[in-house]
């Protein structure tokens, strides 16, 4: 039986959504989308069903071909409304006739002006973590699983995709329709679809990408090693059962770095570098093929369990493709973001637990490093205590064990139990799961790349600016973890001089500039904030603009100008970006 979810209405024991039939229709001018759904039960259900929505407007509801009886009976600001249907009498099958909201959660409208040909509208979902129930009814936990089929009404030039196999298309007046078919059963978060004016390139037998014909080559060059990448995961983590791994690229606009959506990973243009240097994030979102979508967190105060093995994963497949020694940097890199998140929170602060209690909040809320990098680092220790070789059974083993199944905390901690009893004990493992805080020594990540790094603070901190060739040679990694390390300030002609030296005034790495703009703001170094501007005005992910925004906001000199900022651009971004950055100025009293 499926756990108790805070974050959902639903009841798994009166019966689960097994199937879905879905025909969409969007209406780009209006700003909705006619969704028709037909569902199959897993049993016979009798008397009630609850589902979750939010905003919908329900036109018809039928239950084995007739009239059903329903009604919202519970709403509530955080999990939104309870559709009710009641007294069923042994239905296996029932429909669903609906219009979404113009301002539903789970979908982003954009205008051309936001897309990389500047000539179509782009609209696209993002449901993690409760968003589907504002597309479609639906029981919105990770705890329960369907497959589905999916028609996709496109009105022409525009292509529509979704995370699940194209199986055809028809031609129906000006419009194409697009077919669908997504044979793995998945939890209603990993729901997506996206339409715009998209082509599709090959990379590789099992790869490709899809993006506007603007930017479509570039992408194919940036992501050419995703095939090596997705055969290295499947000699550590066992077959990829998802078939096709793509990747949607998405207008910058995009609140994410990229979203794991089965066999096509939506994933944030201002990756695409020219240099191929964001394309860790690609290791990331692949990994969640088996951590995350094929083992599931059950509930969303299980969160670490879907990032903290993927973050894990993630270094695996980067040592695998590109080096230890790169995989080192990046995890003693997190290693330190990891301990200023903590003193950020506060080292007895339940957010810093892995094991969330988010009844009553919205998850997005609690959004940290800490589920990721708390997660990769207990998954690190466990590695050093079980052996390599152990550890890596003990993984595949998990996967093959738990695959299309969700799990909690506690289920995840019997399973380490029962397989590596002598690492669970020597790493103490309900201590990682449930206490706050982090255990003494497990921040340490030897790493001879960051050393590198630290040598030049050393110096600098003695009054030696570095020169050119002193630093010739550090990847954007290196240079990121330098610019960390001399936060909260320098003098701001430092600053002026960093940005020159490692050229950051017109880098094209998101992570690399808002690192040095929180650095920037920090040291009253106000010359870059119109290249920052222009950086907020298009680029969306919130990851980006959240540390920069705490800059400006605890600032005295800045203070004053970042709400102006925020509604200057407000109304380029994502409700979740603007949520983000609402909740930073919120909290410095702006
Ligand atoms: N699944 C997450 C994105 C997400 C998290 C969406 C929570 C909604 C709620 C995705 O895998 C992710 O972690 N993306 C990160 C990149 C990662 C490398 C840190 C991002 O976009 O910042
Ligand atoms: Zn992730």
């Amino acid at each position: 039986m499926a756990p108790v979810d805070p974050h959902s209405f639903s009841d798994p024991t009166q019966g689960t959504i097994s199937h879905i039939e879905f025909r969409l229709e969007p209406d780009l001018a209006a700003r909705r989308v006619r969704f028709q759904a037909l569902y199959t039960l897993d049993r016979p259900v009798r008397g009630s069903l609850f589902l979750d929505a939010r905003g919908l407007d329900i036109a018809a509801v039928e239950a084995e071909g007739a009239p059903a009886q329903w009604s919202i009976d519970r709403e509530d600001p955080i999990l939104g409304q309870r559709l009710h249907l009641r007294e069923l009498q042994d239905v296996r099958r029932f429909s669903i006739d609906l219009m979404t909201s113009p301002d539903a959660a789970a979908l982003q409208w954009l205008d051309p002006a936001q897309t990389a040909g500047g000539i179509h509208p782009f609209l696209y979902s993002q449901c993690q973590s409760c968003s589907a129930r504002t597309l479609f009814p639906c029981q919105d936990t990770p705890g329960v699983r369907f497959t589905y089929e999916a028609e996709l009404l496109t009105p022409d030039p525009l292509v529509a995709v979704m995370a699940a196999a194209r199986v055809g298309q028809s031609r129906q007046g000006a419009n194409t329709i697009y077919r669908f078919h997504m044979p793995q059963p998945i939890p209603s978060y990993l729901f997506a679809f996206a339409i715009g004016n998209l082509v599709f390139q090959s990379i590789g037998p099992r790869t490709g990408v899809y993006a506007e014909p603007e930017i479509v080559n570039q992408a194919a060059w940036e992501f050419a090693e995703n095939e090596d990448k997705l055969r290295a995961a499947e000699g550590l983590f066992g077959p990829y059962l998802w078939d096709r791994y793509d990747l949607l690229i998405m207008p910058p606009a995009f609140p994410y770095g990229g979203m794991e959506n089965p066999r096509l990973t939506f994933l944030n243009s201002a990756y695409v570098q020219g240099d191929r240097s964001g394309t860790w994030l690609v290791a990331h979102e692949l990994a969640h093929a088996w951590t995350g979508n094929l083992v599931t967190n059950a509930t969303w105060n299980d969160f670490w369990l879907n990032e903290g093995p993927t973050t894990y994963a993630e270094s695996r497949i980067t040592e695998v493709v590109e080096g230890v020694e790169t995989a080192e940097l990046g995890t003693a890199g997190r290693a330190r973001r990891l301990l200023r998140a903590i003193e950020r929170l506060g080292a007895d602060s339940p957010m810093t637990c892995l094991k969330l209690s988010l009844a009553g909040k919205d998850p997005e809320e609690s959004y940290s490093d800490v589920p990721y990098n708390k997660g990769l680092l207990f998954f690190r220790a466990l590695e050093q205590a079980a052996g390599r070789p152990r550890f890596d059974a003990f993984l595949r083993d998990y996967i093959a064990a738990l695959r299309f199944r969700s799990i909690n905390s506690e289920q995840f901690l019997a399973f380490l139990e029962e397989r590596l009893p002598d690492a669970a004990r020597a790493t103490d493992a309900r201590r990682w799961i449930y206490e706050p805080g982090l255990v003494e020594g497990a921040a340490d990540v030897p790493s001879s790349l960051r050393d590198e790094v630290f040598a030049v603070v050393e110096e600098y901190r003695h009054g030696h600016l570095p020169t050119a060739e002193r630093v010739a040679g550090w990847t954007h990694v290196q240079q990121g973890v330098f610019l960390g390390l001399l936060l909260p300030s320098i003098p701001a002609s430092d600053c002026a001089y960093f940005e020159s030296l490692f050229g950051l005034r017109d880098t094209r790495d998101g992570d690399l500039f808002s690192r040095f703009c929180e650095l920037a703001f920090r040291s009253s170094y106000r010359d870059v904030l119109p290249a920052y501007e222009a950086f907020f005005a298009t680029v969306g992910r919130y990851a980006f603009h959240e540390p920069v925004f705490r800059a400006l906001a605890g600032e005295a000199w800045s203070r004053p100008l970042a709400r102006p900022l925020l509604e200057r651009w407000r109304h380029r971004h994502h409700a979740l970006t603007v949520a983000a950055i609402e909740r930073i100025l919120t909290q410095a009293g702006l």
